[in-house]
């Protein structure tokens, strides 16, 4: 295939070896239910109740049986030939003969749902309607065996339990619909469940003897009502599966799948019990994070009194067959700690075990978590009796910390003299430390950086005794003189100009082809990416610095578009659960479960081969650069993003980030990993400040980045909406050149968020190649014509760029 042919000329290829499409084709389809069922998560089990037993009767209870959400909502969402429920599910299992449902229940649910649907609601923002009382006698003279199915949907630009304050904060209409409608559904936030679930999931206890939950949620939820509750003795998280995910949640409650997966965060007993809940709401316009590098399982692993807060810890999930790992050496060998270990399965049936390895650092003067994930390793599927060695390890430095104050070394990385220690294991509260330690006689710094992206306005930060210490505060930054701002409302929405080209003629084009600069030069070697950008007039490199119109069945704009130059528009795409293409296109793709879920396997080959069989779709339908992975931090429950994001530990996020970037690029097809960084709350989320120390921003906000940049070298890497420390991120000199760079050594090209509220020439001189969905050429030629910005910064971002292209097919 020529080169960009498919850029330029959107033919339709299929990309199947027999000439079929691969879009939303059975084989992918059938990856996608393979991946749910191997993260889903059964956190509960007792008298082994699941898997049920071959001919177990079975009534279905809870709107969710029918109402099933595939993922999230905004660029999160897929367009799909269809969506299988859990009750779809279990009717093929009926048919196979391994259970029997009563199926009045269901039905009842599904006219209800019908209904709701046809009112206008969204799956997962429905109500749970009363089940009549004579439906429930009938249920209870069929079967003691009830499965109640809760589901719960989020998306972008709201929060699950919104709040905001009289700041004088203006919502959007959409904004303002989506949150009323939330509390008017979720009364009491939709991290707990409605008055109506909670009602019908008495009704069920009352009248069942086993009581299963299935949990079609995105993340983190509430546990409590069914942690301790004797009526409830077996739970499955789920998750929001993609679009066979009812049919995967099927196969793991009959038993046709032993699940795999483990959390990949910590399950607090209460929406207060997480640090980041009490300041989470108390402003719109920043968020503080004093809660610094104890996130998730480092807070409740390390804070004294917080451990007996969780409900189920990191990193745990159950199995319908047993373990036991065997530690066979641990050592550090040419700056690396390597752990040997041998799992074996001493259960009754085929397995997988996730092999989990933690370090502690010692305490120091920073101060550590005391567990901090090092390596881990899912096992092949196991057969009874049989085992694997697997082997763990992660180099020395991976341990250091980044001093922020100096307390050590300033802006350095260090290893504080001590012994670490190892835990091997399951999950973080349970896995048994290791005889072997390592051990420094004396502080080292691995790296000496600047410090770069400081915090002005925050007061104070969490240390691992449970104390706070007071940071150093002040103004702020002093913003560089230049071009008054624009409206913000100037920069809401809009689409790139659809450029005209003059009338000429063929023997016109023909010679201006052979006299213009040409981009094809480059590829063919004839010339260098230098010499071809200098001979460009300063226009067209500034026209390289912003979005193009949309071509094809893209919805989210291109990059490039210079024809007289050679320059093809590469079109891209969202999002983490899919190839998101309009319905009105026709083009159904395939869902895959929503990120969390992918990270619950535990498993980044995996995900990689996610990532491959993803990037063909967007391939197949000549779009260059696919929006994802989304690889934020679960900071806290309350994100109502965090369904397209990973894990509240960075390198879940960023090991499971990298195996996907590798798997589509492998398809040369541009990664855009998002967002960087810190982008945690939507509410506001264009003008909210996250407010945080150097140290959590390396070790926690910005690790899962790293890890991608050198693991997996993404084509680009898209800046947030919000600000850090007072700048936009996408003006973020300090984070983009600085870190991303100058640190990282990124070799790709950064794409704003898209319609950001930065100044599109601020945001090219800070490093941020390209304005998204829309560039404002004018203000950056009056900025370049009054001196703000040289044409030598232009041409970096627009060679960045150039280079992005260049790597396509
Ligand atoms: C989202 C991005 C998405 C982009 C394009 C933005 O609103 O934050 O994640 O990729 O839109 O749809």
């Amino acid at each position: 295939m020529g080169k960009w042919q498919r850029s330029l000329y959107q033919p339709v290829l299929p990309l199947g070896k027999d000439g079929k499409r691969v879009t939303g084709s059975a084989e992918h389809i059938a990856l996608s239910r393979k991946a749910a069922g191997e993260g889903m998560v059964l956190v509960k089990n007792e008298n082994d109740t699941l898997p049920l037993a071959k001919g177990t009767k079975v009534a279905l209870f809870g709107k969710g049986t029918i109402d099933y959400v595939k993922g999230g909502g905004g660029s999160g969402d897929v367009t799909v030939a269809y969506i299988r429920n859990f009750y779809e599910g279990m009717k093929i299992k009926e048919a196979e003969g391994e259970v029997s449902l009563f199926h009045e229940l269901p039905e009842f649910y599904e006219k209800n749902v019908k209904e709701q649907y046809a009112a206008g609601a969204v799956p997962g923002m429905t109500r749970e309607p009363e089940v009549p009382d004579e439906l429930v006698t009938k249920a209870k003279a069929y079967t003691d065996t009830a499965i109640i199915t809760i589901c719960r949907f989020s998306g972008e630009g709201w929060d699950r339990k919104c709040q905001i304050n009289d700041e004088g904060y203006e919502l959007f209409e959409d904004e303002k619909k989506q949150i009323e409608l939330s509390a008017s559904i979720f009364e009491n936030g939709d991290f707990c469940l409605t008055n109506g679930e909670a009602a019908m999931v008495e009704k069920v206890k009352a009248n069942f003897k086993n009581v299963i939950v299935v949990m079609n949620v995105g993340g983190m939820v509430d546990t409590s009502w069914f942690k301790d509750c004797k009526e409830i003795p077996a739970v499955l998280m789920a998750w929001q599966g993609g679009m066979e995910g009812g049919l995967a949640a099927a196969d793991v409650v009959t038993g046709d799948v032993n699940p795999s997966g483990k959390l990949v965060d910590t399950y607090a007993a209460t929406l207060e019990d997480y640090p980041s809940t009490e300041n989470f709401h108390k402003s719109v316009y920043y968020v503080d994070y004093n809660e610094d590098i104890y996130v998730g399982y480092r807070y409740f692993e390390t804070i004294p009194g917080a451990a007996e807060k969780v409900n189920y810890p990191f990193g745990f999930g159950l199995s319908y067959t047993s373990f036991e790992t065997e530690v066979l050496g641990a050592e550090e060998k040419d700056g690396k700690i390597v752990v040997k270990a041998a799992v074996t399965n001493t259960g009754k049936r085929a397995g997988k075990e996730v092999v989990q390895l933690y370090y502690g650092a010692p305490q120091g003067k920073l101060g550590k978590p005391a567990k901090e994930l090092g390596a881990y390793r899912k096992t092949r599927l196991l057969q009874p009796g049989e085992t694997q060695r697997v082997v763990l390890s992660f180099t020395v430095e991976d341990m250091a910390s980044f001093d922020d104050l100096g307390k050590v070394a300033k802006s350095a990385y260090v290893l504080e003299a001590g012994s670490y220690v190892f835990y091997v294991g399951n999950n973080v509260r349970d896995a048994k430390k290791l005889d072997f330690t390592y051990d420094l006689a004396e502080a080292e710094v691995t790296a000496q950086y600047t410090s770069l992206a400081a915090p002005h306005k925050l007061e104070k930060r969490l240390l691992a005794d449970g104390t706070y210490e007071a940071l150093p505060t002040d103004n702020g930054p002093v913003e560089e003189e230049g071009l008054e701002r624009q409206d913000k409302l100037t920069l809401e929405g809009f689409l790139p100009a659809v450029k005209a080209q003059e009338r000429k003629s063929f023997g016109e084009l023909m010679e201006a082809a052979k006299t213009n600069p040409n981009l094809m030069n480059v590829v063919e070697g004839k010339e260098t990416l230098d010499e071809f950008v200098d001979k460009l007039p300063t226009e067209a490199l500034i026209h390289l610095l912003g979005g193009q119109p949309n071509t094809g069945v893209a919805n989210t704009f291109g990059m490039g578009n210079l024809p007289e130059y050679g320059i093809p528009n590469i079109m891209t795409a969202d999002g983490p659960a899919g190839l998101r293409i309009q319905p009105q296109c026709g083009v159904n793709t395939t869902a895959w479960p929503c990120a969390t879920l992918l990270a619950c396997t535990w498993d980044p080959e995996l995900i990689e081969e996610i990532g491959k069989a993803g990037g063909e779709e967007v391939k197949e339908n000549n779009i260059g650069i696919w929006l994802t992975p989304a690889v934020n931090i679960h900071r806290s429950p309350l994100c109502g993003r965090n369904f397209e994001y990973y894990s509240e530990d960075p390198l879940v996020a960023g090991k499971s980030g990298a195996a996907m970037v590798r798997g589509m690029q492998s398809e040369r097809i541009g990664a855009s990993v998002k967002h960087f960084c810190c982008n945690n709350k939507e509410t506001n989320r264009k003008d909210s400040d996250s407010r945080v120390s150097e140290r959590a921003l390396r070790e926690i906000y910005l690790k899962a980045f790293e890890i991608i940049v050198k693991e997996a070298d993404p084509y680009t890497i898209m800046s947030s909406y919000n600000l850090i420390n007072g700048v936009q991120a996408s003006e973020n000199k300090d984070l983009l050149t600085g870190i991303l760079r100058g640190e990282w050594d990124f070799k790709g090209m950064v794409t704003t968020d898209w319609w950001t509220h930065g100044e599109h020439y601020r945001e090219t001189k800070a490093g941020n190649d390209i304005k998204m969905a829309n560039g404002y050429e004018e203000r950056v030629q009056e900025a370049f014509e009054k001196g703000y910005i040289t044409r030598d910064e232009i041409a970096l971002c627009a060679k960045r760029i150039l280079t992005m292209i260049l790597r396509m097919d």
